[in-house]
């Protein structure tokens, strides 16, 4: 399978899932990295590992509406089989998270439906939750609404802060999402209604 990226970070869970196609646990091709920021530490990551950089700088558009038809456009030209968001900050537009049914995924660093949007690991401790963890799931038109493909959970203890309850989900994000875009390229994930179905 065909697989595309798109981050505006950091790009630890791109790492991840690169380490995982590179070592053979996944059969997959990473065939682009699409960025809304170039200075991103992932563009570094995907020129180290010879995946092709697009980057389409947020800032030099006049308007959303001219940035969300050139990420579409790319989107489309790269034509990947999977599309993974992986610590992209900016919401899709509706026309654009609705495109891909199916083909395209999201990790955040809670358990969904709790602590949607940003700030999860705050939003967790504020809340005062005992366990948190990572979602990676479908994208619908919904900001984190779409359907669970699967969660890895994490205690929360009395003195975290949300540095610390992010560095024990993100360790976490690592495991989940190579696992979850694995299922994905051996075709072992189907949606009935809106819920994932994983074959053995
Ligand atoms: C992760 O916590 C992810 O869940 C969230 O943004 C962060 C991205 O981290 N959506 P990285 O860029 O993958 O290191």
């Amino acid at each position: 399978k065909k697989i595309a990226f798109l981050a505006s970070g950091r790009g630890s869970n791109f790492q991840a899932v690169i380490d995982k196609v590179n070592d053979g646990t996944i059969d997959a091709e990473i065939i682009a990295l699409i960025t809304d920021r170039p200075d991103a530490y992932a563009v570094e990551r995907a020129c180290k590992n010879n995946v092709p950089v697009f980057a389409i700088d947020f800032k030099s558009f006049d308007s959303r509406a001219d940035y969300d038809a050139e990420l579409l456009r790319v989107m489309e030209e790269v034509n990947a089989d999977l599309y993974v968001l992986a610590g992209y900050m900016r919401l899709l537009d509706q026309r654009t998270a609705g495109c891909f049914p199916g083909r395209m995924i999201n990790i955040h660093p809670a358990l969904l439906p709790s602590f949607k949007g940003l700030n999860a690991q705050k939003q967790a401790i504020e809340y005062g939750v005992r366990i948190s963890g990572c979602t990676v799931h479908f994208v619908d038109e919904g900001m984190d609404s779409g359907a669970i493909i699967l969660q890895h959970s994490v205690p929360v203890f009395d003195d975290d802060d949300e540095n610390l309850l992010a560095e024990r989900i993100l360790k976490e994000e690592h495991e989940a999402l190579p696992e979850a875009v694995k299922l994905f390229c051996e075709d072992k994930i189907s949606i009935s209604k809106r819920r994932v179905i994983i074959k053995e």
